[in-house]
């Protein structure tokens, strides 16, 4: 089935000029970019963005290093996006993920990991709305 997923390039790949790198990995594995913007997120945005981390112990900094630098929000859009796009990038730690995965080629360390992606079409939903309107998304 055809669905949309969110994904960001998070600061540090931004900072490391990666955004062509790891777009061509989303491509080449068949999802397609529908949307796409670069924007320097705000305090607020990213409190709400990972709010359901908000008790972690990691979630100052989580907030702190989205804020740091630019990041590209997109909208990912092809067969099982939610799941692919989870499988191209890998494990959340870079440690674990399998090879040839963005966070295995590309990510620092667990927090500095280089991009996000929705973990299910309900979330999805919801972060597409929070940086996207349905006219800026183009199929
Ligand atoms: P993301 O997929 O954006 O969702 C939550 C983020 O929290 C995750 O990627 C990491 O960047 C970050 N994160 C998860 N676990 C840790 C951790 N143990 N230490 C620091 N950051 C973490």
């Amino acid at each position: 089935m055809t669905e949309r997923t969110f994904s960001i390039l998070k600061p540090d790949a931004t900072e490391r000029n990666l955004t062509g790198k790891i777009n061509a990995v989303i491509e080449d594995a068949g999802l397609r970019i529908v949307a796409q913007r670069r924007i320097r997120m705000t305090e607020a945005q990213a409190k709400t963005f990972y709010e359901v981390h908000k008790e972690r112990p990691f979630y100052g900094e989580l907030v702190g290093q989205m804020t740091s630098a630019p990041v590209v929000v997109q909208v990912l859009e092809g067969e099982n996006a939610v799941a692919k796009y989870r499988e191209i990038m890998g494990a959340t730690n870079p440690e674990q993920a399998a090879e040839g995965t963005i966070r295995k080629l590309f990510a620092k360390n667990v927090g500095e990991n280089s991009v996000h992606g929705s973990d299910s079409q309900d979330n999805a939903k919801l972060e597409i709305a929070q940086f996207f309107t349905e006219d800026q998304i183009v199929g």
